[in-house]
């Protein structure tokens, strides 16, 4: 009899596999990717480097940088034929939805779609990254009859973002915001849509698979979808003075407060201090303290009543608040930068493949004989 290793309750604390993407040290309240610390990466580089450290494991140079971003600005355009994919969507059509059908009509546009080697997927993981932020904002144009901002030619990816969804170039601090808390965003270790993305992977099914597939787990609020309900949250409470008691009734009810806990850090999420910064300035700037305040006074309480701790999902919703970005949009934004992870872990899991297939614990009826039909009561 094959002694099994013990289940755990959603596979906490189970090493599933091996990975050189991304250390989680939740004991020191650490996040590397490649070695590098999230703090040193978030204060000195710009997405674009870290989407390219995490497809290739080593910062670019200046020219490799140059080339990169060249790669992805060229890419930035969708398909005419995706573009009538995507308004002939139900208007209500949830934007987590249209990302899941998009990702999937690209891959029939997809001229490297049916390879799978390490330079087709690398080119694939390049038209993903470019084109998700342009499909976010066409699709958010389109069910508001407004008029399509196509991508802009030379700006960043985090202030072209800002220039397709707004219409107009965002300011530099804005602009700086968003990279950062796309960096931030960026990856994080076997987290549920990543896991997808690769047990997907582990099948040799291919990358746009893989990639909706993390798509359709990073929707669900307990993950990726927390970011909008936090800010749902924050809205409700509306007022500083109204934030501590709201908290404690919504706790007496055994509610989940969206944006607190963590499976692994059950101390401080690394990532919160970043952006709780970036929310902060930006309230500053724009002289609008109220969300950031209140957003203070539910972490003080979530702290003292429960010991939990804000997740990168807290903060980033007051953040995007600032930045004027829609609500329904938070968790698409996730996946303009988790996609850059997701990619980078289902190109190394086809380096070193084996079948991602653990087992159950068995805890049904016991064996029994069969009973014929015509002779069941
Ligand atoms: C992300 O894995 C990753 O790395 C994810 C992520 C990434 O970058 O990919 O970091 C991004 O998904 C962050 C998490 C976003 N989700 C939320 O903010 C949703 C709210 N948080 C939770 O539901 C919860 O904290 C989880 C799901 C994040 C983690 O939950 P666990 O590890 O399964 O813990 P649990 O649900 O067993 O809770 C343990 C206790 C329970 O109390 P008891 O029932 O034992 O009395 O803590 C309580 C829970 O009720 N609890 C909360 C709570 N989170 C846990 N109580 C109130 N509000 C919360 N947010």
């Amino acid at each position: 009899m094959s002694t099994k290793p013990q289940s755990s309750s959603g596979l906490e604390g189970i090493i599933a596999t091996r990975s050189a993407i991304c250390e989680v040290d939740e004991d020191n309240c650490e996040l590397y990717y490649y070695g590098y610390s999230i703090k040193d990466l978030a204060e000195n580089s710009s997405f674009e480097e870290v989407a390219y450290l995490l497809l290739h494991g080593k910062l670019p140079n200046k020219k490799r940088l140059e080339s990169f971003k060249k790669k992805l600005l060229n890419e930035r355009n969708i398909p005419e034929k995706a573009l009538d994919v995507i308004k002939r969507l139900p208007r209500d059509t949830d934007p987590m939805d249209v990302l899941k059908i998009a990702v999937g009509d690209l891959q029939t546009m997809d001229p490297d779609a049916s390879l799978n080697s390490n330079e087709a997927n690398m080119r694939k993981a390049i038209r993903l990254i470019a084109k998700i932020p342009t499909v976010i904002t066409t699709h958010y144009h389109f069910i508001h009859g407004n008029i399509v901002v196509k991508p802009h030619k030379e700006l960043s990816f985090a202030s072209n973002f800002l220039y397709m969804l707004n219409g107009k170039i965002p300011d530099d601090y804005e602009s700086e915001v968003l990279d950062k808390s796309l960096i931030l965003y960026a990856e994080h270790e076997l987290n549920a849509s990543t896991f997808a993305a690769r047990i997907v992977a582990s099948t040799l099914s291919d990358m746009h698979s893989a990639v909706i597939a993390a798509i359709a787990a990073l929707k669900g609020p307990l993950h990726g979808g927390a970011n909008e309900r936090a800010m749902e949250m924050i809205l409700k409470i509306e007022r500083p003075e109204r934030a501590e008691e709201w908290v404690r009734n919504a706790l007496l009810r055994k509610r989940r407060i969206m944006g607190f806990g963590h499976r692994v850090y059950k101390k401080e999420d690394p990532r919160s201090p970043i952006i709780k910064k970036l929310s902060k300035g930006l309230s500053e700037r724009r002289g609008e303290r109220r969300w950031f305040d209140i957003s203070q006074i539910v972490e003080k309480v979530m702290n003292t009543e429960k010991g939990l701790h804000a997740n990168l999902d807290f903060y980033s919703s007051s953040a995007y608040y600032l930045l004027d970005i829609p609500i329904l949009l938070y968790t698409p934004i996730f996946v303009v930068s988790r996609v850059t992870g997701w990619v980078a872990h289902i190109m190394e899991q086809y380096k070193d493949n084996r079948l991602i297939r653990p087992r159950a614990e068995y805890i049904g009826p016991a064996k029994r004989e069969y009973i014929p039909l015509e002779d069941r009561s």
